[in-house]
């Protein structure tokens, strides 16, 4: 069954969609049925699991860790780089034999990777098992979809090729407690050279700043303390609407929320970024002192042919006039080497430039030819070898620079919003500092969701350690 619909879809057909759920839903109570999401990519991905996990338990499903004892198994896939598309092949293909063992097992599959050209038809043909194939822009019609691979015996297939209007409505189950993902805007209209994303996440689309805000008090009202605000570049919020409220306005907006303690956002594109917004961030007591402005590339050259439209004079002015406005800032970036025409002399600039911003983090890439793209139909391609001891030479230098930030933070007392248990130790707390450090420190779980203050006493590239040095019942 393949459906191509080109029409837009509203909130009012989620709605609607709703009630017919609603008389299936003993269907799915009755049988006790467990799903299990693995999500790849960037954070607006995982908040799309947390929505596509929220659609599910409003239909009586329950989340199971092991893929084993799952009823409905579903990949939200990411195809910003070739290694992440492998890895979904790879994981898809092994689960044939789970599919044999269990006839009524659902495997689905979502996100980035099913809205390019032919990839639905390839995993149809290639994976038969997989028994529901659908796209980023009707994710809010998922529980009408998984009901349809259910009553059938063929793939279901939908994948709409425009983005329609913003669906509000959509439940998210989230993963976190103290702080959560606010998607402000979808979409794309930058087309870096190198990049996918517009293709497959659609043009830019703002949501109203009332249907923002609702939900800000709503998490505040559910006891959350941290938003993070997402959209592939937030310092474009609501020019697609009328202009007259942009993202500096809305973070003023969201300052005054009582009971959000601390706001941040990605990611910012260099060329957006207003004096607006650096003044907003400075006088917003809630608004983390951290920025990641992704910078990609440190030759103007390569600037160039990645459109990205700011040149590294630009970007530096940027980064200068952000550390004179707020000198605590955090800055991190995200960097991608061996891109088509790359020289040596090019990426010594990109060296040049890691060091003098000296970034607190940065995600650095291995440039990743995506089908489609303009930089993947360049002749001047580099050799994978190079990209790689460009990368590891690049990584050496971020990483050290990461680490002597992070040791100038030994002896300090900074504030931590204590988020959790860490993943590795369940005797130790995790939590953030304004400046987005990770701080391990052992305490008392009920220090979780409060703003403590701790003195560092170690530190790595990617994370701190500290102890609490003001009791919880003093904060
Ligand atoms: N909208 C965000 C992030 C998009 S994807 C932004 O503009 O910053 C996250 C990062 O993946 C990008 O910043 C870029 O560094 C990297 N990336 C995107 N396409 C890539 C490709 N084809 N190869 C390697 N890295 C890529
Ligand atoms: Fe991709 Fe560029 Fe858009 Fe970021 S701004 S999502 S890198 S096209
Ligand atoms: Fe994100 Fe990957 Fe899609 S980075 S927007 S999940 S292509």
């Amino acid at each position: 069954m393949s459906n191509r619909r080109k029409d837009s879809v509203s909130s009012l057909e989620r709605l609607e969609q709703i009630q017919y759920i609603d008389n299936l839903k003993n269907r799915i109570f009755k049988k006790g049925l467990k799903y299990h999401i693995v999500t790849y990519g960037c954070q607006m991905n995982v908040h799309d699991s947390e929505k596509l996990a929220g659609m599910l338990h409003e239909i009586g499903y329950t989340q199971t860790d092991d893929q084993r004892q799952a009823d409905l198994i579903l990949f939200n896939t990411c195809c910003v780089r070739e290694n992440a598309e492998l890895r979904v092949y790879g994981n898809v293909g092994a689960l044939k034999s789970f599919k044999q063992a269990n006839p009524n097992l659902i495997i689905g599959i979502c996100g980035c990777m099913m809205q390019q050209n032919d990839v639905s038809e390839y995993i149809k043909s290639t994976f038969p098992f997989v028994d529901l194939i659908f796209g980023t822009h009707n994710l809010h019609r998922f529980p009408l979809l998984l009901l349809q691979a259910m009553d059938s015996n063929q793939t279901v297939i939908e994948i709409l090729d425009t983005e329609g209007a913003v669906v509000e409505h959509v439940p998210a189950k989230r993963a976190k407690e103290v702080s959560a993902w606010v998607t402000i805007m979808y979409g794309c209209n930058n087309f870096c050279s190198y990049c996918i994303v517009p293709y497959v996440r659609g043009r830019e689309r703002s949501r109203l700043k009332d249907d923002i805000l609702s939900e800000i008090h709503e998490l505040a009202g559910r006891g959350y303390k941290e938003v993070t605000l997402l959209g592939q570049n937030v310092n474009s919020y609501g020019k697609d609407l009328n202009h007259k409220y942009l993202f500096h306005n809305l973070l003023r907006d969201i300052n005054e929320i009582n009971g959000i303690q601390r706001i941040r956002f990605m990611t910012s594109h260099p060329k957006d970024l207003s004096d607006e917004l650096i003044q907003t961030m400075a006088e917003c007591d809630k608004v983390c002192k951290h920025l990641h402005l992704p910078i990609q590339a440190g030759s103007n050259r390569i600037l160039h042919s990645m459109n990205r439209k700011y040149t590294r004079e630009d970007y530096s002015g940027l980064v200068g006039k952000v550390k004179a406005v707020i000198p605590e800032i955090a800055l991190t970036t995200d960097i991608i080497v061996g891109f088509p025409g790359e020289t040596e002399n090019d990426f010594l600039e990109t060296l040049e430039i890691v060091e003098q911003v000296r970034y607190d983090s940065a995600f650095t890439f291995l440039y990743s030819p995506r089908k489609g793209t303009p930089a993947e139909k360049r002749k001047d391609q580099i050799p994978q070898d190079a990209k790689k001891d460009r990368l590891l030479r690049l990584n050496d230098a971020v990483n050290r620079i990461s680490l002597e930030k992070n040791l100038a933070y030994i002896g300090r007392n900074v504030e931590v919003l204590v988020e959790g248990v860490s993943k590795n130790r369940t005797d130790v707390l995790t939590g953030r500092t304004d400046t987005n450090k990770t701080v391990n420190l052992k305490g008392d779980s009920d220090l979780i969701g409060k703003i403590a203050t701790v003195e560092i006493t170690n530190a790595h590239s990617w994370s701190l350690e500290g102890r609490v040095a003001v009791p919880a019942d003093l904060l």
